[in-house]
C-alpha cells in the first residue's frame, strides 16, 4: 500500500487590494512593500465568504481532479487559524457542504506550517487505520478578518485563500510524502500571536477597541528565526529522503516574504528560478500558501509523475517543518 496525492485545488477571492490602495489606509508606499516583502497585491474575501466557503470551492476542484466522490472521503482535516466559527469545526461544515457523509472531521492549527503538519498527520492516520482510504486535507485562511488595518507592520502582509488536496491509498507501494519533519518552539509564542478572542481573553468591548483580536507580529525577530529553521528542517527532510537539491525540481516555501524565500533558496543551494512565487499576487496566505503554488504547478504540468518537490514552512507557535514529495 502507498499513499498518494491524487488531486489538488485552490481558491482565491475576486476582490484585489493593491499596494497603492494600502497607501490610502496607512503610512506606507508601494516601493517599501515591494522591496521589503515582494508583495504587490492580495485577495480579500467578501463579508459573507470565509474559510468554509473558500475551502469548499478548493475541495471541489481537488475532488474533480482526483475523480473521487465526496461520499468516498473518509476523513476531512482543515488547517486554519481563522475558522468560520469556534464551534463546530470547519471540517464539519465542509462535510455538510460537500455531503461527504462518511467522513470523520476535525480542524487543527499550526499557523503557516499547517500544510506541512497536515500532510504528516493525514499520512500517519492513513497508515494507522485501514478505515481512512481517501482523505481531504485543507489549508485556508481569511486573514483579512483578523488583521489590524491600522498597523502598517502587518496589514500590508496578509491575504485570503484556501487550498485542498486529496490523498488516497493505492496498491503501488510508493508514497507521495517521502520524508517529513515537524518542529515547534512555544517559548517564542509572543513573536506572532492573537491574544484576544480565546478563553483567556474572551471578546469584550475593551479588547476589541485595543485590537487584541488581531494578529501582532515582531516581524524582524520572526524573519531571522524563519530562515534558519526552514533551512535546517529542509536539509533534514532531504537527508531522510536521500535526495540532493539537484534532484529536486521545485522548492516551494511558505510565502511570507520574498527575502526569506530567496535566503532559504540560496542557503540550500537552489537557484531562485526553482522557487515558485505566488506572494506577489496573494500576499501571505498562511496555511494556504504552499497549496496555491502546488496546485498551480500541477495544473500547468510543471509538476508531473516522478518529480520531486521540497516544501518548507515557518509560522506562529513558533512552528516549522519541511517535507519531500515525489509526485
Ligand atoms: O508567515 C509567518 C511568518 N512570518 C514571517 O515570516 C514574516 C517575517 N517578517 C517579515 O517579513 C519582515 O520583518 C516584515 C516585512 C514584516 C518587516 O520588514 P523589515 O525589513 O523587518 O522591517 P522592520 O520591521 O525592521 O521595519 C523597518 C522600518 C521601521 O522604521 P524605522 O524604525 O526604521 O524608522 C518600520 O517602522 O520600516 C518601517 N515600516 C514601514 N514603512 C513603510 C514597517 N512597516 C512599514 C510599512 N511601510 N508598511
Amino acid at each position: 500500500m502507498g499513499i498518494k496525492i491524487i488531486g489538488t485545488g485552490s481558491y482565491t477571492p475576486e476582490k484585489v487590494l493593491t499596494n497603492s490602495e494600502l497607501e490610502k489606509m496607512v503610512e506606507t508606499n508601494d516601493e517599501w512593500i515591494t522591496s521589503r516583502t515582494g508583495i504587490k497585491e492580495r485577495r480579500i474575501a467578501e463579508d459573507d465568504e470565509a474559510t468554509v466557503g473558500m475551502g469548499t470551492k478548493a475541495a471541489k476542484k481537488a475532488l474533480d481532479m482526483a475523480e473521487t466522490s465526496p461520499e468516498d472521503i473518509d476523513l476531512i482535516i482543515y488547517a486554519t487559524v481563522t475558522p468560520d466559527q469556534p464551534l463546530p469545526s470547519n471540517a464539519c461544515l465542509i462535510q455538510k457542504n460537500l455531503n461527504a457523509k462518511n467522513a470523520a472531521c476535525f480542524d487543527f492549527q499550526a499557523a503557516c506550517s499547517g500544510f506541512i503538519y497536515g500532510l504528516e498527520i493525514a499520512s500517519s492516520m492513513m497508515k494507522f487505520n485501514t478505515r481512512y482510504k481517501n482523505v481531504l486535507l485543507l489549508g485556508g485562511e481569511k486573514l483579512s478578518a483578523i488583521t489590524d488595518w491600522t498597523d502598517r507592520g502587518t496589514c500590508i502582509l496578509f491575504g485570503d485563500a484556501a487550498g485542498a488536496v486529496v490523498l488516497t491509498k493505492t496498491i503501488e507501494n510508493k508514497d507521495t510524502l517521502i520524508s517529513s519533519t515537524m518542529y515547534a518552539d512555544g517559548t517564542h509564542f509572543d513573536l506572532l500571536e492573537i491574544q484576544g478572542g480565546g478563553s483567556l481573553h474572551p471578546i469584550t468591548e475593551d479588547n476589541i477597541n485595543d485590537h487584541t483580536h488581531c494578529i501582532k507580529m515582531a516581524g524582524n525577530k520572526v524573519f531571522k528565526l524563519a530562515v534558519n529553521a526552514m533551512v535546517k528542517s529542509s536539509k533534514e527532510a532531504m537527508e531522510i529522503a536521500h535526495v540532493t537539491p539537484a534532484e529536486i525540481k521545485w522548492l516551494i516555501p511558505h510565502q511570507a516574504n520574498m527575502r526569506i524565500m530567496t535566503a532559504v533558496a540560496e542557503r540550500l543551494g537552489f537557484a531562485v528560478e526553482k522557487v515558485p512565487v505566488n506572494l506577489d499576487k496573494h500576499g501571505n496566505t498562511s496555511a494556504a500558501s504552499i497549496i496555491l503554488s502546488l496546485d498551480e504547478y500541477v495544473r500547468d504540468g510543471k509538476i508531473s509523475k516522478g518529480d520531486k518537490v521540497l516544501l518548507t514552512a515557518f509560522g506562529g507557535g513558533m512552528t516549522w517543518g519541511a517535507c519531500v514529495l515525489e509526485w
